[in-house]
């Protein structure tokens, strides 16, 4: 089998941290979530992976290689626009050829991997597609499945007004070579694009076998800051905490930090689950639990929980305790006097927040 990641598309709900990044490449517990997307696929045996990439593609391959730093072989496959994602399957058939294929899209991140689907849908060679569904809260934002009675799927609706069911598509798809013939058969949708969720409808009304696994565990699309911060939450909650760098005596850490090498906790207490990146500096500060500091941060008597702080930012003698926040790369934050004392932000790559 090979892998299909799905790294093209604009980050327009991620604005404005996407502006000048790669929202595939926003790190989520310290590694980029497409990092994790690359893992998963791996550790499910397959070592042959192409990268769809659009036009954060200098970027992603930059970070990305050859795939030598995973352990895999990784071919990219540019899309001249992002016009669906059934148009990033076609775009990628040469590079499938024939074989059967997971395609896992970059932004997506999901409790416990996807060894045990593959070796669902590998046991199965008579099935032509296999999809995951998990109930959500806000169905009418995903793809939504309708299942029949005796667990088959009867229907599926890209982004539908009155969904007739909680179960989204997660963004893992299984497929054999039938799935061409189902894009080249499907029309734009309403938003103009191609969509996967229509070609494996088509696959349905042509007779072939598409099989639901329901997936009971978390789940994140990590397209909206809000999500961000729950999935870091949500991973940092499973990291197995490692400490690398240094911690002097005047500090406090709990059992669930991890803190990377060349990293300096000064007279600072720390509570996990957190992680502390690369040579970064916390000195006369607390992070509070569900925070994930970047490489190369300083933050200097403040307070932050429950953020995400990017590489090469700095927070500084902050009076009130930040949090709930992202945090972007090159960002400075210093004093202020603003009231309420709890500062809640969103700010981009590059930004620069001086509080009065
Ligand atoms: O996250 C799950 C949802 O993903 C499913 O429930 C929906 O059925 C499915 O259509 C998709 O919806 P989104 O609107 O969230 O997809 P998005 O545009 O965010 O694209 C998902 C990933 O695919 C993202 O990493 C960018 C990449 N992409 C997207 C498009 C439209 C491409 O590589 N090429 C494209 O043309």
């Amino acid at each position: 089998m090979k892998g299909l990641i799905l790294s093209g598309g604009k980050g327009t709900r991620l604005y404005p941290l996407a502006y000048t990044r790669a929202k595939q490449l926003i790190p989520v517990a310290n590694k980029p979530v497409l990092f994790r997307v690359i893992e998963a696929i791996r550790d499910a045996n397959i070592d042959e992976i192409g990268i769809v990439i659009g036009d954060t593609g200098p970027e992603i391959r930059e970070a990305v290689g050859d795939g030598a730093q995973f352990g895999v072989r990784i071919t990219y496959i540019p899309q001249d626009a992002p016009l669906g994602l059934a148009h990033a399957v076609k775009t990628a058939h040469d590079f499938l050829g024939d074989e059967r294929f997971v395609m896992f899209l970059g932004d997506n991140v999901l409790q416990g991997g996807i060894s045990p689907l593959i070796a669902d849908f590998a046991h199965h060679p008579e099935w032509n597609s296999q999809i995951v569904l998990t109930a959500v809260e806000r169905p009418e934002q995903y793809g939504v499945a309708e299942l029949n009675g005796d667990g088959r799927i009867k229907r599926l609706i890209e982004k539908p007004k009155a969904p007739p069911s909680n179960l989204a598509l997660v963004g893992i798809y299984m497929f054999d070579h039938h799935i061409f013939e189902a894009t080249d058969a499907i029309k734009p949708s309403f938003r103009g694009e191609l969509e996967i969720t229509d070609a494996i409808q088509w696959l349905i009304d042509n007779g072939f076998s598409v099989y639901p696994h329901v997936h009971t565990g978390w789940w994140i699309d990590t397209g909206r800051p809000g999500e961000m911060l729950t999935a870091n939450s949500l991973v940092l909650d499973e990291l197995t905490p490692t400490i690398q760098g240094t911690v002097d005596a005047h500090s406090e850490i709990d059992s669930r930090v991890t803190i990377e090498a060349g990293a300096e906790i000064v007279n600072s207490v720390v509570r996990g689950p957190a992680i502390i990146g690369r040579n970064t500096r916390i000195v006369n500060s607390y992070i509070g639990p569900f925070t994930s500091i970047y490489h190369d941060v300083v933050i200097e008597n403040s307070e932050i929980e429950r953020s995400i702080v990017l590489e090469h930012s700095s927070i500084c003698h902050i009076p009130a305790r930040i949090q709930d926040s992202l945090i972007g790369r090159h960002t400075d934050v210093t004093i202020s006097a603003l009231r309420p004392k709890a500062i809640k932000m969103h700010l981009g790559d590059h930004s620069h927040l001086e509080l009065l």
